[in-house]
């Protein structure tokens, strides 16, 4: 658990948070506590299954762990990582494959056993994609169920690739790609006519399974979609609000992130509360950068 900057939840908050200033201080935060299971399995003699996302997010968190790894001896050689999901069309060596970008950030600088990374297929045959899928999750299963999810959020609120609209109880399956998500993509690809239109995700009803979940986030453009999340009801069209539903969750966000949260954007609202102790205080108090636009309102 992440106590230092763990804070106490506000009533209109249902998702327990750890603010950090940078998100390199909120990623060694993660990374220790990674590290930590990844270690304490070592000595019980167990392995331990991670689940791993991709995108911007997570690459701070992955360089902690490949420095661990380098400086401090932590090894891999018991983990077993599932990731998230994969654009539809793209094969695993791909250079612009989720597959590839966890060579690049984690798998081909740690000493993580190639027979314990499990990929989803971009380039599976179309006839092929649900036997894919289902024998993703009974992979998962067989390696005893996922310990540690990692997650990011999208702007407009998904987890994986489980676009608004996605079912709580769906599993890994082949998508269609919300525009918005393309268009954050668009860069990645050289534009968004040559962005895919189809990803497979695990489901929002595999990831709640894991046992523990970090969701991290980084930037004002995600306070929007964490405010839903964290404070909003729990519905489909926020994908991340289903995370309200899992006893072993936790946001870990940077400054820009918590912008829109109550907590500091109208801190007056939670009554002399927010005047107690650092229940809203862990920061300088400034405007919130986050434009209108940006924030949720209930
Ligand atoms: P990002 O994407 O890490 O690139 O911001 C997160 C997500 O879309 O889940």
């Amino acid at each position: 658990m992440l106590i230092e900057h763990t804070l106490l939840p506000t009533r209109l908050e249902h998702v327990p948070l750890a603010v950090f200033a940078h998100r390199q201080v909120a990623s060694c935060a993660v990374a220790a506590e990674v590290a930590g299971l990844i270690r304490a399995r070592q000595r019980q003699g167990r392995t331990v299954v991670l689940g791993l996302a991709t995108g911007s997010t997570p690459v701070s968190l992955y360089a902690e762990l490949v420095r661990l790894h380098r400086e401090e001896r932590l090894s891999f050689a018991n983990v077993i990582t599932f990731n998230l999901d994969e654009y539809r069309g793209l094969s695993a060596d791909h250079p612009r494959s989720y597959g590839r970008f966890m060579r690049r950030h984690l798998f081909d600088l740690i000493d993580l056993p190639e027979t314990r990374i499990h990929l989803l297929d971009g380039a599976v045959p179309d006839a092929a994609v649900d036997a894919h899928c289902r024998e993703y999750e009974q992979k998962i299963r067989a390696a005893g169920g996922i310990d540690f999810q990692i997650l990011g959020i999208g702007r407009n609120g998904h987890i994986g690739f489980n676009e608004p609209g996605s079912a709580r109880a769906s599993r890994t399956r082949l998508v269609a790609l919300d525009p918005l998500t393309r268009q954050d993509a668009a860069g990645d690809f050289g534009g968004e006519e040559r962005t895919p239109r189809c990803a497979i995700t695990m489901g929002i009803g595999t990831i709640l399974e894991a046992r523990r979940i970090v969701l991290m986030a980084w930037g004002w453009r995600k306070a929007g979609p964490v405010r839903a999340a964290v404070e909003g009801e729990v519905t489909t069209q926020a994908p991340a609000s289903f995370l309200q539903d899992h006893d072993q969750v936790q946001f870990v966000l940077d400054h820009d992130a918590a912008s829109a949260l109550t907590r500091y954007r109208l801190p007056w609202l939670l009554g002399a509360r927010a005047c107690q102790g650092r229940t809203w205080d862990q920061r300088p108090i400034r405007r919130v950068a986050a434009p209108a636009s940006e924030i949720h309102r209930p």
